[in-house]
């Protein structure tokens, strides 16, 4: 690429030309953010890829979203920047490991984290993203036991608030899993007004200490709409750009991991995209998404019970 090349007009030039949308995660960077027609948690980016009538979806999130907007709208061409932005909890639980697990419990409702893949969907009752799964659990029949993979603190604090009977894959979200407890209280300590705003997929250990449980855009419109001006985060730290840009006068700080500094809470998949390879994506109409029909049918089936149980 020609160093000289003013990337967002390119960008913003091949939009218009394709007529492309560009759907962006609160885990993306700053800039990433500011470029996005929308930005969202994995539900309302969800939401966004199934209604648009743009001909290009772009995903600046991981793979895993990018499918999810294939199946949902399979007409469209769906880019990623980069096709190895992966996830930790995705790269946890393969098929056949899960096939079998779900053979171990035949009883079970198999309830599963969006953060998986197309072939873990296939053979998933329903998905649930962490902003809709406690609405869903609570339509779910009382008197049957739940299988939740793969993130297995979501699925504990889950448990916890629903009181629900549930056995959990062993998974976890490789940034959440590295909060440390003892860092977090000793911020806690130098700033005894800060509130805690963390993710479900921390562990129990951290949201222990929390003022707020919920996902991205909850925590979000929580540190928006409190009176208070000072706030730990817990949760990948590239959604603060939001919260400065919406309250410019508060204090975000990230939660710490165990040397006490936040270089933890940096997701290394989602900062492998970048305005580059947006517009080369742009350019070369690739890496495109794809999903073997016969799967996408399969995986469209809890998807969809997810947005209908989430209305
Ligand atoms: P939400 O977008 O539902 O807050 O989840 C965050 C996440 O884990 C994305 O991978």
């Amino acid at each position: 690429i020609d160093p000289s090349l003013d990337l967002v007009a390119e960008i913003n030039r091949l939009r218009r030309e394709r007529n492309a949308v560009i759907l962006a995660h609160y885990y993306q960077d700053g800039e990433i953010q500011d470029l996005a027609d929308f930005v969202g948690d994995s539900l309302d980016l969800s939401r966004k890829a199934a209604a648009t009538d743009a001909d290009v979806i772009v995903f600046c999130g991981v793979r895993f979203m990018g499918e999810v907007a294939k199946i949902l709208s399979p007409t469209k061409t769906v880019l990623i920047p980069d096709a190895d932005a992966g996830c930790s909890l995705e790269e946890s639980c393969q098929p056949e490991t899960f096939r079998a697990f779900r053979e171990r419990h035949p009883d079970h409702i198999a309830v599963t984290y969006i953060n998986c893949s197309a072939a873990i969907k296939a053979l998933s009752d329903v998905i649930v993203t962490s902003s809709n799964a406690e609405a869903i659990l609570r339509q779910l029949p009382a008197d049957r036991p739940i299988l939740f993979a793969p993130d297995r603190h979501l699925g504990s604090y889950l448990a916890r608030i629903s009181g629900r009977e549930m056995t959990l894959w062993p998974g976890s979200c490789i940034i959440h899993e590295q909060f440390s407890e003892r860092e977090l209280v000793k911020l806690k300590v130098r700033h005894p007004n800060a509130l805690v705003a963390a993710h479900p997929e921390c562990p129990e250990a951290v949201l222990l200490h929390a003022d707020h449980v919920g996902s991205t855009r909850a925590i979000l419109e929580y540190v928006l709409a409190s009176d208070r001006d000072e706030f730990i985060i817990a949760t990948e730290q590239h959604i603060i750009h939001q919260m400065t840009k919406a309250a410019p006068h508060k204090t975000f700080l990230p939660a710490p991991g165990a040397d006490g500094g936040c270089s933890c809470s940096s997701c290394p998949f989602m900062a492998l995209n970048t305005l580059e390879k947006i517009y080369l994506c742009l350019v070369n109409d690739a890496p495109a998404i794809t999903v073997p029909e016969p799967l996408r049918l399969e995986a469209l089936k809890p998807l969809e019970k997810m947005l209908e149980m989430s209305r």
